[in-house]
């Protein structure tokens, strides 16, 4: 691919347009989709909450995800320097990096428990292959799962192992071949689901599972919803964290950002309502509870792979492929600040890897003992809103729903009235209306969505 910009032919660029998309959706889709939106989803009432999420993601992620990448694909460098460059190429103030850097904290914060929710599908794994999923009543399976959260020592052991993985990878820079596998196991984890969907319209329940999940009825959307289902349009397309800028600095000139943010929006949306669909009919059928929370898919899905035909082999691959769509995640999550750590030391790649790697493993330790022994502990119970959220919860509330909303605004405010037009409709490569249409959401419509949810919040 050609390289405008300034570009070096050092730093290399993804081998086509394909391999881009392969990789942002390696990141994207992940426990977000299958873990994270179904139990908000239950949380928070169903339909009306499906619909916001819906809208924040064509209207706030799917375009911010465009700015992201033009921002690394104009910048050409690690996303803090990019946005700086951005800056001064158009004259504006540097200061605008403090948005790349709220996300790579975030994206920090992330990972320590994202890793350890990522050791709950390694768990599962080796529950589906030794046959424990079948035959199981809800009260087995319930069991099974509440036996792995009052273990701690089996929870560190799997979120060692997650982190370690994790590590190698980003140490040693595998993307070839990561790139390579996503081609053929996101396929499979998205076929997988379609066979649990199928399942699922077998339990009789299907048709309430699609009502509950789309017919809006907003009296059960609180403002503390309309927030979560924004914060998770930024979470589930890996937005405010400057990774798709890291992303997008290795991005050919030739290749339509709009095109390919819709492309990764759209699929990670099909396979966060395939997972719902898949999950929410046996919560029905076996008269289970849709709010049920972080473990809702641990305490459904095992259920249907117990009575389905070949239930094991299935249930087993799923959480292979699961892993794997996590792992790919985490990577995206840890590259970012290795690759900052590395540039601001003497560490090297695998010392950065190994250093980062190691104080977010620490801090996932919180995370493990907020599901045990610290569960009582419950840091701002003074809230009402914070009433019983543990340091887990806590983490994944704010990261989510206060650090990515606001670094998503920053990043929209400076490319939306910092960054010269021209240099936007050259690179953006949305035709006349569309590029209107982008540029005005990006302009008015995300900074004053996240600014209005933000306000609304801290007044009710
Ligand atoms: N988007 C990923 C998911 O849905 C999680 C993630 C968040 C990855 C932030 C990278 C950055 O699972
Ligand atoms: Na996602």
């Amino acid at each position: 691919p050609s390289a405008a910009n300034g570009d070096t032919s050092s730093r290399g660029l993804w081998s086509s347009r394909l391999a881009f998309i392969l990789a942002v959706t390696g990141s994207s889709v992940g426990l977000g989709n299958v873990w994270k939106f179904p139990y908000i989803t239950g949380e928070n009432g169903g339909g009306a909450f499906v619909l916001v999420y819906l809208a924040c993601i064509a209207v706030i992620g799917i375009p911010i995800l465009m700015a992201e990448v033009f921002l690394g694909r104009n910048g050409r460098h690690n996303p803090i320097t990019s946005m700086r460059l951005v800056a001064e190429r158009n004259l504006a103030s540097p200061l605008w990096r403090v948005s790349a850097i709220v996300g790579m904290i975030a994206a920090f914060v992330i990972l320590s428990f994202y890793s350890v929710i990522g050791g709950w599908a390694a768990a599962y794994i080796g529950h589906g292959a030794t046959g424990d999923f079948v035959g199981g009543n809800p009260d087995t399976i319930n069991a099974m799962f509440g036996n792995l959260l009052a273990s701690p020592g089996e929870l560190l052991l799997w979120h060692s192992l997650f982190m370690a993985l994790v590590v190698l990878v980003v140490s040693r820079g595998l993307k070839k071949g990561l790139e390579r596998s996503v081609t053929i196991l996101m396929p499979a984890l998205f076929v997988l689901l379609l066979v649990a969907v199928g399942y699922a319209t077998t339990t009789g329940h299907f048709g309430e599972a699609v009502t509950f999940l789309f017919r809006p009825d907003f009296g059960k959307l609180s403002i503390n919803g309309v927030l979560i289902a924004l914060g998770h349009a930024f979470f589930t397309l890996s937005l405010g964290m400057a990774i798709m800028m890291a992303y997008g600095s290795y991005l050919g000139r030739d290749v339509s950002i709009g095109r390919t943010a819709v492309i990764v929006g759209v699929t990670d949306t099909l396979v966060a309502l395939l997972a719902g669909l898949a999950i929410f009919p046996v919560v029905f059928a076996n008269n289970l509870e849709a709010g049920a929370g972080p473990g809702l898919i641990f305490q459904t899905l095992p259920l249907a792979f117990g009575q389905m035909p070949m239930g094991s082999l299935f249930g087993t691959l799923f959480f292979v492929l699961l892993v794997f769509a996590a792992w790919t995640s985490a990577i995206s999550l840890l590259e970012p600040v290795v690759e900052w750590v590395e540039e601001k030391t003497t560490l090297g790649r695998s010392g950065s890897a190994m250093l980062v790697g190691f104080l977010c493993w620490a801090l996932g330790i919180v995370s493990i003992l907020s599901l045990n022994l610290w569960s009582d502990v419950t840091p701002l119970a003074m809230f009402e809103r914070f009433e019983g959220k543990t340091f887990f919860d806590l983490m994944d509330y704010f990261t989510a729903n206060v650090m990515l909303p606001l670094s998503g605004m920053l990043t929209a405010l400076f490319v939306g009235w910092c960054v010269a037009r021209e240099s936007l409709k050259q690179d953006v490569g949305l035709d006349g209306k569309l590029f209107g249409v982008w540029y005005g959401l990006t302009r008015y419509v995300t900074p004053v969505a996240v600014a209005v949810v933000f306000v609304y919040n801290l007044l009710s």
